[in-house]
């Protein structure tokens, strides 16, 4: 199992380059299942959670395939509806083809993923919007039998929580449907909006674009289109953080400062000058301890829960303490032992800490616990003294393209080790 080993200590400078973001990567190559002749999406991350859905999506007859940073597909030859356990098991976005497979075919059945580290994640919402929308849903054996006479019939969906990927599902399906649909209290992540403008592209309409109420009024089929994957704000903030952590200066590039005012302000708040282009934006903490900050993670447009984790490790060497509220998943602070065993001083309460900055990090062997708990990780072992291993960064692939050579780029010392 590979691991990366990493000393501390260097003042990171420098510029990344940002790729396509992983949380829109994966609904927009649900979203080639509607589309009637062959699309093209470029701007595509080469991380392990897209080549997963490339496969089930292959597995489903369509003509797929992947080269560097492009996925051209086409439907004509899909064959069958039926996402097997063994690929959703391993990520919980392949639900994203159960709306879009029902909406077009008729018919699906997409294995239920299970829980995940950082908490019980159901589908329910999913579920409850598209039988709104007129699917007959039976779960059985583990499995998601969704079905419609004819067509899906347009209706009024109201989410019960603020829901990504059900509002994602919804939206897929809805573009195909019969008639309006309206969907109440839907997420408002830049990744939803992507999604949106890549449909639009392919002939849907929909209206409320960026807001909480989406109007869809279905069309009789959709067409492929060229589109490229929206830069990942998440990958953005996280090479941020390495600037503000080490006390050094970073460029992100082909990035967008609109998708990620709030963690910029945060960052602000630190003390970091930040700069503001239009496709780029420079942290430079000038060699300065950040101030430890406050947040709450909530929907778009307040703070990201997958910036909540890098942001705790910065507060870990902070001046002064601060206090962090997760309120999206009810198991995600699994990164503060790991922390905790490089000298951080964090005490946990529920869904709350308590992060009193220490002057110093110090490397110890740590393990990554899921995708975003894995960066905090790599950017406490950046800022610590001596040199930290750590263990299972399968979950880091998952979703942080070309870590290693972005960060050496920017004057990190950190090499993969197998073994
Ligand atoms: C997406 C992102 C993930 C991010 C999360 C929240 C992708 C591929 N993943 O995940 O990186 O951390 O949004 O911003 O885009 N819930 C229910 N019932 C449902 C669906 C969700 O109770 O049917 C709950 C979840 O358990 C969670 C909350 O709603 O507590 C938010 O989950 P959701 O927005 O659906 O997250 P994902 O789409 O899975």
């Amino acid at each position: 199992m590979d691991k990366f080993l990493i000393q501390g200590g260097q003042k990171l400078e420098g510029e990344v380059r940002i790729s396509g973001a992983k949380n829109a990567a994966l609904p927009l190559l649900a979203a080639t299942i509607l589309a009637d002749s062959p699309i093209r999406i470029s701007n595509m991350p080469n991380l392990r959670d897209v080549n997963t859905l490339v496969k089930l999506i292959a597995g489903l007859g369509v003509a797929i395939e992947y080269a560097s940073d492009t996925v051209t597909a086409d439907t004509s030859t899909l064959n069958n509806q039926f996402a097997p356990y063994d690929l959703v098991k391993t990520m919980r976005a392949s639900i994203l083809v159960l709306g879009p497979l029902v909406a077009r075919y008729g018919e699906a059945k997409v294995s239920l993923p299970g829980g995940c580290a950082i908490g019980s994640r159901p589908v329910d919402q999913h579920l409850k919007a598209l039988e709104a929308l007129g699917a007959h849903i039976e779960v059985e054996n583990g499995y998601v039998h969704a079905k419609v006479d004819g067509r899906l019939k347009g209706g009024e969906v109201i989410f019960d929580v603020v829901t990504v990927g059900g509002t994602e599902n919804i939206l897929m399906a809805a573009a195909l449907a019969d008639g309006v649909t309206t969907i109440r209290n839907a997420a408002r992540e830049p990744e939803i909006t992507d999604l949106a403008n890549m449909l639009i592209k392919m002939g849907a309409k929909i209206e409320g674009l960026d807001t909480d109420t989406l109007v869809v009024t279905g069309v009789e089929s959709l067409h492929g289109c060229d589109y490229a994957v929206v830069a990942d704000r998440i990958e953005t903030g996280s090479y941020l953080a390495a600037a503000a952590i080490t006390g050094g200066r970073v460029r992100t590039t082909h990035t967008d400062p609109a998708l990620l005012e709030c963690v910029l302000d945060k960052f602000e708040e630190m003390g970091a000058e930040v700069t503001r282009g239009d496709d780029w934006i420079e942290l430079d903490m000038q060699g300065k301890r950040p101030k430890a900050v406050s947040f709450r993670t909530l929907p778009h447009p307040d703070f990201p829960t997958d910036m909540q984790a890098q942001i705790m490790a910065v507060n870990a060497i902070g001046r002064g303490f601060a206090t962090i509220s997760e309120t999206i998943f009810e198991n995600r602070f699994m990164h503060v032992p790991e922390l905790s065993r490089m000298g951080a001083n964090i005490q946990v309460e529920g869904n709350d800490a308590v992060v009193t900055g220490v002057e110093k990090l110090s490397a110890a062997p740590v393990m990554a616990t899921d995708l975003r708990a894995s960066f905090s990780l790599v950017l406490a072992a950046l800022a610590a003294e001596g040199e930290t291993l750590i263990d299972r960064i399968y979950h880091i692939d998952r979703g942080y393209e070309h870590i290693e050579a972005k960060l050496q780029g920017i004057g990190a010392k950190i090499k993969r080790v197998s073994g």
